[in-house]
This record gives C-alpha cells, sequence and structure tokens, in this order.
C-alpha cells in the first residue's frame, strides 16, 4: 500500500467555536472558505454562496480550517467529555489504490470498510474509506480532495502543507509492536528513525513522502491518545511569531524552543484546547528514497526542555482536565 500523505485530521472538542479563534489568530490558520458539503453558489450570482459563508462553522456547529489549497485540513467537531482525536485522513493516489487499500487490509486481518457517496461528500474528497489502527484510532483512506485555493492567513502564517500534508502527528502507541506492524507492513509507512529513552519506551517516527515523519509512535508506558500534532511554517520568523502569540495569549508553553536532533526541526510545543499539544516548527528535514533508518540517543541538539515522560503525562492530564 502507498499513501501519499496524511491529508487531514478530524478533533473532537466540547465546544468547536470556542477554539475558532485561537486556531486563527494564534496558529494563523483560515476558517474553510465552504465547510464540506455545502454547495459553492456561483461565483457570479450575489447570494449564492456557502451558507457558512466563509466563516468557518458548519450547520452541525462543527469547525473546518484551511491552512493550503485544500478546501479544509482540520475539522473540530462537537463531542461531549475529553477533548482528543476522532480521525486521520491518510491519502491514497486514485480509486484503483483505494480498493487495493481495502483488499490488502482484509488480507492483513483488518477492519476495511469502503466509505459512502455521504462520506466522501462530508470530507469533501471524491471516494473514501475506512479501518482502525491498533490503538483503535479511526483512520480513513481517501482519494480527490477539494482544492479551493486562496488561502490567506489571518496570522501571516505561510505553512509547508500541499503534497507533503498537513504535519505529523505523534501517537502514543501503548500497543508499540502491532502499531509499528500496522503502519510499516500493511499501510505501507517506512520508518525514519528512532529514540529509545527508558526501559520499553521509544519515539519511532515514520514517513510516507519527503517529510521526515508523518506519524510519530510514541511508547510512554501505557499512555494513551496523541502526544501532539505538528505544522511547519515556512521561515523562523513565522514561528517566532507565533511563540510571540502564544505568549501573549496567556497559553502554556509545554516545551520550550529549541531543535530536534532527528528531524532537526526548529520548534515549540504548546499546550490546546485539542487534548493534545501543537507543535509550530521549521526547517524540517526531507527524505527521499535512498533513506536509511538510524537510531538516535537523545532528541535535542539544544532547548525543547518539557519532552520528557514525566513533563509529557502531567501536560496530557491537564489538557484533559
Ligand atoms: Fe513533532
Amino acid at each position: 500500500m502507498k499513501i501519499c500523505a496524511l491529508g487531514y485530521i478530524g478533533i473532537g472538542v466540547p465546544d468547536p467555536r470556542a477554539c475558532l479563534d485561537y486556531a486563527t489568530s494564534v496558529l494563523g490558520l483560515m476558517p474553510a472558505r465552504a465547510c464540506p458539503g455545502e454547495d459553492w453558489g456561483m461565483p457570479a450570482v450575489p447570494g449564492s454562496g456557502p451558507a457558512s459563508a466563509g466563516s468557518g462553522i458548519a450547520a452541525d456547529g462543527s469547525v473546518y480550517l484551511k491552512m493550503d489549497d485544500w478546501q479544509w485540513r482540520i475539522g473540530v467537531h462537537p463531542r461531549a467529555g475529553r477533548a482528543g482525536l476522532m480521525y486521520l485522513g491518510l491519502e491514497v493516489a486514485g480509486a484503483l489504490e483505494l480498493e487495493q487499500a481495502l483488499a490488502e487490509l482484509r488480507a492483513a486481518g483488518c477492519e476495511a470498510r469502503a466509505g459512502t457517496e455521504a462520506e466522501a461528500r462530508a470530507r469533501a474528497v471524491t471516494g473514501m474509506g475506512h479501518t482502525r489502527d491498533p490503538m483503535g484510532n479511526a483512520i480513513e483512506l481517501f482519494y480527490g480532495p477539494v482544492k479551493d485555493r486562496k488561502f490567506v492567513s489571518p496570522a501571516g502564517m505561510e505553512f509547508v502543507a500541499g503534497a507533503l500534508g498537513v504535519g505529523h502527528i505523534n501517537l502514543l502507541a501503548a500497543p508499540l509492536v502491532a502499531a509499528r506492524d500496522f503502519y510499516t507492513r500493511v499501510l505501507g509507512f517506512r520508518l525514519t528513525d528512532f529514540i529509545r529513552f527508558g526501559p520499553g519506551d521509544s519515539a519511532n517516527f515514520f514517513h510516507c513522502n519527503a517529510r521526515h515523519h508523518s506519524i510519530g509512535l510514541l511508547k510512554v508506558g501505557d499512555l494513551a491518545g496523541v502526544h501532539h500534532l505538528m505544522l511547519e511554517a515556512r521561515d523562523i520568523d513565522m514561528v517566532g511569531r507565533c511563540l510571540q502569540r502564544v505568549e501573549e495569549a496567556g497559553i502554556p508553553i509545554t516545551s520550550t524552543l529549541g531543535r530536534h536532533a532527528n528531524d532537526r526541526m526548529l520548534s515549540f510545543y504548546m499546550a490546546s484546547p485539542f487534548g493534545f499539544e501543537v507543535e509550530i516548527g521549521c526547517e524540517g528535514v526531507r527524505v527521499d528514497e535512498h533513506w536509511t533508518p538510524s537510531e538516535f540517543v537523545e532528541g535535542d541538539i539544544w532547548g525543547h526542555r518539557g519532552l520528557d515522560p514525566e513533563t509529557i503525562q502531567r501536560n496530557l492530564a491537564a489538557m484533559g482536565a
């Protein structure tokens, strides 16, 4: 199976509208020009545009956010209880590849269901299917996203996305062996590198395109859920200006500015209303087909105070409270 990119992600929170200001004025994402499933209307006919009118707020209370040419990349949906990940959208090349992917999932003994037309319309894609990873995260395989162009950040951000996808997401993977097998043997991701930091604990990074990793599997004891979502900015000034907005908004910084040793990402991490941390970085490494995996013995060249297992656990608990 060939996954092209981490195409979109869905997050469940008690009040999506309350996240809109954070997502736009702090992170610099743009409210979707139209929400998935809405009619675009006729550009030349006044008043015929989508009902959400560029607010990013759908009729069901979901909030859709845009970071590049794609209609949306991050969906925030109303859900009672603890905030957290609802689904990951992994892009495949087309209809045939989707069929083959579902067949391969079935052959590997994994859940595999073709999506309906209504489900595809609700994601603004041409076709999709469903599976689950060994942690129980809902994985959607899809092809043919709507691209409406015209991304303008409300905070002057430019994101490195496009064919490289949303960014990366680091999943807490207590069943590490099963998770690694699922993402590599079944989905076809390749190991980029890994770091061991305690008895049985490790951080493992997997790529499906030139981005150093689109999926990270982090084993910290029995911790479950998501550790962080990373969005990559075009340059260091955009990271610095975002850090300043985070400080001005009084949002807790969960890891100080630093540079990772493996993906060379210059970044910081913050608490978010999504139930996991958000990393904003730049200058991440690109890999190619000649890349071979290696083991790193330290996480960082400098900085990044706050990524030790105890602090990770404390921050997760604080965001779930
Ligand atoms: Fe990261």
